[in-house]
């Protein structure tokens, strides 16, 4: 599998990471703890190179499976983010100095990695970086050799934004065809600091596979539950329709074309994927092709300006 820069940091990634939200049984509903271990085989089998993950995903015990299965001699690179507790009657944030240093520490432990790739900071608040101490924190982890690189998960440009300010180096941000508002708000200043970008949710939770009735229903536990009330899951669905129109032979799949969409875009150092079963995975990393173009610039332009008639763009 190809690998890209990731930004500045004088690091590489492959182009497909497994992200692991799903995988944890958190967010979309359980998964055994035996798949988990296949599929962590199976992307290494398959060349995935990086690995996506949070302390809080499991309540840890994902972390654990990427410190059992992913061992450090491998040279997969490995991404963890730190900053949400779970440890009261609701999760909440604490990007105070002191409970990330315990985090981080827990994180090595369950990672079983003296130096981890890259710690992102999970989905902070703008606010949060009115606190010098935290950019000086995590540059300090660099210096000291706990970390290689380290970043911002962020939810919005505006979070993008002060987070590259503070001196971030990696930004990963929820980027696919339906949904590139903090991608196109960053995409100079991305460039201009050399950022590496880590791209997540590039199927919308499922949604560019094109698979779902119109009355897809998600059960309780899954987020999908209450991300879309029924009349805009429906719209959403029939918004699919001009990726359909790119459908052939050598782009068999709509979720192919949604991964294929982000690939192409050079500012992203790799693709975060969120497989929950081996088959899953499978079906990705062989649609999401191996080599640019991923989809040519003219496919991409047409492809923008249908979606713009339907609604998704304005
Ligand atoms: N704040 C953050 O830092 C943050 C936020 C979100 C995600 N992430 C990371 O990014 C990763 C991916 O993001 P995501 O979960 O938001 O969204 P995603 O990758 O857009 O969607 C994941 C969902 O897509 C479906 N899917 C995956 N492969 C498929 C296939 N081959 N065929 C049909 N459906 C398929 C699965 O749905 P079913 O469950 O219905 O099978 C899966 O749960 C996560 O695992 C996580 O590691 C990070």
């Amino acid at each position: 599998m190809r690998k890209r820069r990731l930004g500045k940091t004088g690091l590489e990634v492959s182009e497909l990471s497994l992200g692991t939200w799903g995988l944890s049984g958190d967010g979309y509903g359980p998964v055994t703890e035996a798949e988990q271990d296949r599929v962590l085989e199976r992307a290494l089998a398959m060349g995935v190179r990086a690995f996506e993950t949070a302390d809080c995903y499991a309540e840890g015990r994902m972390e654990e499976r990427i410190g059992a299965r992913v061992p450090e001699n491998l040279g997969a690179f490995v991404v963890t983010k730190i900053g949400t507790r779970k440890d009261g009657t609701i999760p909440r944030k604490d990007f105070a100095v002191d409970y990330l240093k315990d985090a981080l520490q827990r994180s090595r432990d369950r990672l079983k990695r003296d130096t981890i790739d890259c710690v992102l900071l999970h989905n902070p608040s703008r606010q949060a970086f009115d606190n010098p101490l935290l950019p000086e924190f995590m540059r300090e982890l660099k210096e000291r050799g706990m970390v290689r690189c380290w970043g911002v998960s962020a939810g919005t440009g505006e979070v993008g934004r002060a987070a590259m300010q503070a001196g971030a180096e990696v930004l990963e941000l929820a980027y696919n065809v339906f949904h590139a508002q903090e991608m196109l708000e960053l995409e100079a200043e991305l460039g201009q600091r050399e950022v590496g970008v880590l791209a997540r949710s590039t199927l919308a939770h499922g949604l560019l596979c094109g698979l779902w009735p119109p009355d897809k229903q998600f059960a309780a536990n899954d987020h999908r539950a209450e991300r879309w009330s029924t009349d805009e899951l429906r719209r959403r669905i029939s918004q699919l329709n001009p990726l359909r129109t790119l459908l052939s032979a050598e782009l068999p799949s709509l979720r192919g074309i949604a991964l294929r969409f982000v690939l192409s875009n050079t500012l992203v150092s790799s693709a975060v994927l969120g497989p929950r079963n081996c088959l899953q995975l499978d079906q990705l990393v062989r649609e999401a092709g191996k080599e640019p173009p991923y989809l040519e610039d003219q496919k991409r332009v047409d492809l923008r300006e249908r979606l713009v008639t339907v609604g998704v763009y304005v």
